[in-house]
């Protein structure tokens, strides 16, 4: 397949609800091939919608920004980046919900989800971002190459699909700008 031209979109709380559907059945699909994205395979349709029910009033708070990547109108990944409203550290943000449907990896979607999420979160305010994810499969690898350093480990911190405890990596970067 040649590498697909892909938009990536910042969505607020009602775009969230208008695409609930595709990104639910985003979700379904990547825990389904084993992502360790914190839910058990099978994922139930009605489960993953409120997944983004609740990603949607979390942006409408104003605590989250949440980016879509799609090709030829069909989302193919998300990310989202979030923060709560702390007065002690106001610079810190969590990066979650990455996710890229496996027809479209390996072609930089992922890479340039977490890129423009970077980008708006230090537009933000945020200058550290941190993030959990299993010792297992694809997201180590990726988050090495994203220029994220490794900040510890949980043991048996994280879980796979199939209810498998493994251990939890943290990973960390601190954000200082991007050339636009
Ligand atoms: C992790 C994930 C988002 C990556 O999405 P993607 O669009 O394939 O990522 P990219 O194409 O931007 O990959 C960027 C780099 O990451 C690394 N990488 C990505 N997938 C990899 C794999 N399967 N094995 C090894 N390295 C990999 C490579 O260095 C890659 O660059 P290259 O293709 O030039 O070698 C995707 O695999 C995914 O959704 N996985 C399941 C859900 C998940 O684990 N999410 C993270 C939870 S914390």
């Amino acid at each position: 397949m040649n590498a697909p031209a892909f938009l990536i979109e910042r969505l607020t709380a009602p775009g969230i609800a208008g695409r609930r559907e595709a990104l639910a059945n985003l979700l379904i699909a990547c825990v389904a091939d084993g992502g360790s994205l914190g839910y058990r395979a099978p994922l139930a349709l009605a489960r993953a919608r409120t997944v983004f029910d609740e990603l949607a009033d979390v942006e409408r708070n104003g605590q989250a920004l949440v980016f879509t990547a799609s090709v030829e109108g069909e989302i193919a990944g998300c990310v989202a980046i979030f923060a709560e409203k702390r007065e002690t550290e106001p610079h810190i943000a969590e990066l979650g919900k990455l996710m890229v449907h496996s027809r479209f990896r390996r072609h930089g979607i992922g890479g340039a989800l977490v890129a423009a999420a970077e980008r708006a979160a230090f537009e933000w305010g945020k200058t550290r971002l941190y993030l959990f994810t299993s010792d297992d499969g694809i997201a180590p690898a990726f988050y090495d190459r994203a220029d994220y350093q490794r900040a510890g480990r949980i043991p048996e911190g994280g879980g796979l699909p199939d209810g498998t405890l493994v251990d939890a990596l943290i990973f960390t970067k601190k954000l200082a700008g991007h050339a636009v």
